[in-house]
């Protein structure tokens, strides 16, 4: 399995963007015992919408249907005993070689608690392939032979358990999908998001300017846009310093 060496910032990003063309698609293949599960959080928003504009495409596949029997068996007690089952090598190899005959896969990502926890670099860098399989856990896991010999990259998106790697996979397409050049209708918004360069956002305001005595910072309302964009640059320092010193640091 690859290290995430090929982290990439925002710079990287923008530069690889203006070399591979404007507007690019991207393929993306989940392979899950829940399908249904992501269903209706990937059709929703701004995915929803970078699937109608071409931009996107998720194929979403049950790992059942490579079940090694009639009754749908995709998982198998651990050797060494202990709670919980694991997912058989047999249908996930099987699942992924049939995937792979139609398909030249740039990354086969496994949704895992130990893999490299997910940042804005690595969703930056992962926006720029074309072709991404996506496995899902559940249970205890996938057998670790799979692991070994088919995964490129293990994703965790963050210290915590969940139950199953769905929900994570929702929030990788989700993270990556909307960095596709095309995808945003202000390509600059995604460029301006937390995380990028390494600084939180800014506060943001809208109408009213006064609500309930709360006003909005008055050079908000100068129209002076080089004052305005200095006091983001400032709120945005300010925030990263007391919220998240460690990213100044170079450790976020
Ligand atoms: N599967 C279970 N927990 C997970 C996590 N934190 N990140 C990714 N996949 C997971």
């Amino acid at each position: 399995m690859s290290s995430f060496s090929n982290k990439c910032s925002i710079s990287q990003l923008i530069t690889q963007i203006s070399r591979h063309g404007y507007l690019c698609h991207m393929n993306i293949h989940i392979i899950s015992v829940l399908p249904e599960l992501m269903e209706s959080p990937l059709n929703h928003s701004i995915i929803k919408r970078a699937q109608e504009k071409g931009l996107l495409t998720i194929t979403l596949h049950a790992l059942r249907k490579w079940a090694v029997n009639e009754y749908g068996q995709v998982d198998d007690y651990q050797y060494g005993g202990g709670a919980g089952m694991v997912m058989m090598c047999e249908p996930l190899e099987n699942a992924i070689l049939e995937l792979k005959k139609e398909n030249k896969f740039d990354e086969i990502i496994y949704l895992t608690p130990d893999g490299a926890t997910l940042n804005q670099s690595i969703a930056n860098g992962l926006s720029l392939k074309n072709n991404l399989l996506f496995i899902c856990g559940h249970y205890k896991g996938i057998d670790q032979r799979i692991r070994d010999h088919y995964i490129t990259k293990e994703i965790s998106i963050g210290d915590y358990v969940l139950s199953g790697g769905e929900t994570a996979a929702i929030v990788l397409v989700d993270a990556i999908g909307r960095l596709i050049p095309g995808v945003l209708n202000d390509e600059t918004s995604a460029l301006t998001d937390s995380f990028q360069d390494r600084l939180l956002a800014p506060p943001v305001y809208t109408r009213p300017a006064d609500y309930h005595g709360w006003k909005v910072p008055d050079i908000l309302l100068s129209g002076d846009l080089r004052k305005i964009e200095e006091w983001r640059y400032e709120q945005a320092l300010k925030r990263t310093q007391e919220r998240r010193p460690d990213m100044m640091d170079g450790e976020g």
